[in-house]
């Protein structure tokens, strides 16, 4: 293992267990102020699908772009945990009958399997709602304009130009409203699981109140990790197994899914992936030895086996 890449792991399995305790705290029964009550199967619920499990890679990039500036670790890892949140949700809807129909997320049964339909939806929904109330507290950042910037960000990223319209998009692609349309797979891809990780991104220079060179820096490496992000789990879905996933393998062309290795094939795919690779690479050159831990994030995405 390179200096990089032992270093990487170290600050992954950092963020894992620092957002854990962070998410732990947020979902506990404690109630805040004018909450009426925390009702105990929907608190069963979210923690269900939020604690004790995933790669946390989302909370990984908002800590590591924000320490590119200097950002303080505990306002970084709230804005972490908010991602963490919507991502977490987005995967609760995302297994439900009306949508991949999946029985297995991070190796356990899915939400729903576990429970019923109607408390995975209002798990999501819950987990929606409070990545909002996390994004907005004070103690992110003492400008009250920056916490605004994090929160449209964020709220961009989730609803409609991002990964809710992404869903519809890859829901259409198989032709689950009619007949089946041509794809625009980058789109589609962008949106659905892109604009999350481009957020994660971003999220440091704007806490961080980077020039607009930095951000744009940022904004580059993010779409590439994004996009590479997801072509590589299109590829697991064919190359991987269960076990090792967590998850079913071979669900996308159960469902017909429209992906790169549909589009382009397995070794086409893969290209796909080597040159976001050198994308995201380059894209952090303005930032030096700085940008080392985001560079190897890179390459764990491209060469993950989960
Ligand atoms: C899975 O995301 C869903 C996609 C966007 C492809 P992850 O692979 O990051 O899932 P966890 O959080 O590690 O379980
Ligand atoms: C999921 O894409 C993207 C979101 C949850 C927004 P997939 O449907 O490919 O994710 P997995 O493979 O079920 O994790
Ligand atoms: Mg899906
Ligand atoms: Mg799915
Ligand atoms: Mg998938």
């Amino acid at each position: 293992m390179t200096t990089a890449t032992a270093e990487f792991a170290k600050r992954l399995d950092q963020t894992a267990e620092d957002t854990e305790a962070l998410l732990a705290k947020l979902l506990s029964d404690e109630l805040l102020p004018d909450e009426i009550a925390r009702p105990k199967r929907l608190m069963d619920a979210m923690r269900y699908s939020s604690l004790n499990g995933g790669k946390r890679l989302r909370p990984f990039v908002v800590v590591e772009s924000s320490a590119v500036f200097g950002v303080p670790h505990e306002a970084a890892l709230l804005v972490g945990a908010a991602l963490e949140c919507i991502h977490c949700y987005s995967l609760i809807h995302d297994d439900l009958p009306a949508m991949d129909n999946s029985d297995l997320r991070r190796g356990r049964p899915t939400l729903h399997k576990k429970t019923d339909d109607a408390t995975a939806i209002l798990a999501g929904d819950g987990l929606l709602t409070l990545a909002f109330d996390i994004v907005t507290r004070d103690e992110i950042h003492k400008d009250a304009n920056v916490r605004l910037l994090l929160t449209r960000a964020l709220a961009r990223a989730s609803g409609i130009g991002g990964m809710v319209g992404g869903q519809i998009l890859d829901l259409a692609g198989e032709g689950r409203f009619g007949d089946r349309e041509p794809v625009d797979v980058a789109k589609l891809q962008q949106m659905k699981t892109g604009a999350l990780l481009r957020y994660g991104c971003i999220a440091g220079a704007i806490l961080g109140q980077s020039s607009p060179k930095e951000y744009q820096a940022l904004d580059d490496y993010g779409r590439a990790l994004g996009e590479a992000f997801q072509i590589a789990d299109d590829l697991l879905d064919v190359e991987g197994d269960a076990a090792a996933l967590g998850k079913p393998a071979g669900a996308d062309a159960a469902l017909g899914k429209t992906t790169f290795v549909t589009q382009l094939g397995i070794d086409g795919a893969k290209q796909r992936v080597r040159d976001l690779l050198a994308r995201a690479d380059s894209a952090l050159s303005i930032f030096g030895t700085k940008g080392d831990v985001l560079r190897a994030a890179a390459r764990f995405v491209a060469e993950r086996k989960n």
